[in-house]
C-alpha cells in the first residue's frame, strides 16, 4: 500500500504542480486531470517508470500508452517522424482531444508502446495538464486514471475509488469536460485512419486533412479480436458490475421494448439510461438522465455507469440515439455492455 495524498488544484495550484513534477521526476505516478479524462501519468522516458503504469492499473502488457506533451517542440522528442498531414491536424487540433500515432523515437521505451514501433502523441487542451508536463519538463505517458476494464474517471473521485493506495498523489482539478476519451488517429499510412472515435470526429478531420478513414471494426461495432490496429480494442472495456443492454432503433419501438423489460423485472433493481428529453416517456420508472444532447451524453456516460453501480443496481436498459450521441459514445456504450445490443426494429 503506498499512502495516496489528494491535492485540490483549485485551492493550491502550486502545491499541485511543484509536488505533481517532483514526483515524475522521482519516476512515480500521478494522477492528474486531463479535458478527456483523468490520466495516470509517469515519465515517458524511463522504462521504470512506465512499468508502474501497468502495475497500478492492471493493465495488460501489450496495451500501449499515449505520450502526451506541453509544446510542439516536443513531437519530435516522441516521433522518428512527422508527416505532413500529422502536423496539419496537431496545427489544427491541439492542444485537444486528439492523439496522433506516429513511428516512435528510439527515446521512448518499449514498454511505453508495448512493443510497437508506433506511438501515440498528445497535446492536451486542459491548461493544468500541460503546465504539469511543462514544469515536469519531460513528456508524460498516461493511460486514463481507472483499474484496467472499468468505466474511465471523469472526476477525481473515480480515479481514487480505483487506484487509492497504489499512487502517491492524485490531483483533483473537477469534471473533465469532454468526458470520453481522445480521437486516435493513425497517421502512419497513406490515409488517416480513426482507432478510437471522440470529441474530435470524421467529419472534422476531413475538413482538415481530406479523407480520413474509419477503422473497420469501429463500423460493425464488433469487439476486435486477435491482432488489431490499435490493442486497446480488443479488451472489454468501461463495464459496469450490471448488466447493461443498449436498445436501438425507432425511438417508440425502442420504448415498448424497455418498458416491458423493465416492468417485468425486480423492483429497485433496474434504471433507464437516456437523454434528458426522452425521460418523461417512461414516467415514474428510475432513470438516470444522460443529458439534454450528445455532448451532455459523452460528459455524463461514464459517470452514470459509476452511479449505477453505486447505487447497486442489476440490470441497466440503455435508449441509444446514435444521431444525437455520436459515433464516441455509441463506441463506448456498446463495449461497455459487451456488445449486448438490441435492434428493436428487427423485433417489431
Ligand atoms: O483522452 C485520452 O486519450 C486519455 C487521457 C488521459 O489523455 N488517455 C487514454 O489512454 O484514454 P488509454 O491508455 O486509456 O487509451 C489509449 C488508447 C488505447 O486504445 C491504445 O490501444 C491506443 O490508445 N494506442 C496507444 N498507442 C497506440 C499505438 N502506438 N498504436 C495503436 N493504438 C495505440
Ligand atoms: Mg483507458
Amino acid at each position: 500500500m503506498i499512502p495516496t495524498k489528494l491535492i485540490f488544484a483549485a485551492r493550491d495550484r502550486e502545491a499541485a504542480l511543484a509536488e505533481g513534477a517532483a514526483l515524475l521526476a522521482q519516476d512515480e505516478l500521478v494522477v492528474f486531470p486531463t479535458e478527456t479524462v483523468y490520466g495516470l501519468g509517469a515519465n515517458a522516458l524511463r522504462t521504470q517508470a512506465v512499468s508502474k503504469i501497468f502495475t497500478a492499473k492492471g493493465r495488460p502488457q501489450d496495451n500501449p500508452l499515449i505520450v502526451h506533451i506541453a509544446q510542439m517542440d516536443q513531437m519530435e522528442m516522441v516521433a522518428r517522424e512527422v508527416p505532413e498531414f500529422a502536423r496539419k491536424a496537431a496545427q489544427e487540433f491541439w492542444p485537444g482531444p486528439l492523439s496522433i500515432i506516429l513511428p516512435k523515437s528510439e527515446r521512448i521505451p518499449e514498454n511505453v508502446s508495448a512493443g510497437l514501433c508506433t506511438v501515440a502523441v498528445r497535446m492536451p487542451a486542459h491548461p493544468f495538464a500541460r503546465d504539469l508536463i511543462a514544469r515536469a519538463g519531460v513528456p508524460v505517458a498516461a493511460p486514463s486514471a481507472n483499474t484496467s476494464g472499468k468505466p474511465s474517471p471523469t472526476q477525481a473521485r473515480h480515479a481514487f475509488e480505483d487506484l487509492c493506495g497504489r499512487v502517491p498523489l492524485i490531483i483533483d482539478d473537477g469534471a473533465c469536460a469532454v468526458g470520453v476519451e481522445s480521437t486516435v488517429l493513425d497517421c502512419t499510412g497513406e490515409v488517416p485512419i480513426i482507432l478510437r472515435p471522440g470529441h474530435i470526429t470524421q467529419q472534422m478531420l476531413e475538413k482538415v486533412l481530406g479523407q480520413v478513414k474509419l477503422h473497420p471494426s469501429l463500423l460493425t461495432n464488433e469487439a476486435a479480436q486477435g491482432k488489431v490496429a490499435s490493442p486497446g480494442m480488443k479488451y472489454r472495456h468501461y463495464a459496469p458490475k450490471a448488466k447493461l443492454i443498449v436498445f436501438t432503433g425507432e425511438k417508440k419501438a425502442i420504448e415498448k421494448r424497455i418498458i416491458s423489460m423493465y416492468d417485468g423485472y425486480d423492483i429497485g433493481q433496474c434504471a433507464i439510461l437516456c437523454l434528458d428529453a426522452y425521460a418523461p416517456d417512461y414516467e415514474l420508472r428510475r432513470i438516470i438522465a444522460l443529458g439534454e444532447d450528445g455532448k451532455g451524453a459523452q460528459a455524463r456516460l461514464f459517470a452514470a455507469l459509476r452511479e449505477a453501480d453505486e447505487q447497486g443496481l442489476e440490470l441497466l436498459l440503455f435508449h441509444a440515439d446514435p444521431m444525437q450521441m455520436g459515433l464516441a459514445v455509441m463506441n463506448r456504450i456498446a463495449k461497455a455492455s459487451g456488445n449486448t445490443l438490441v435492434d428493436c426494429d428487427a423485433q417489431k
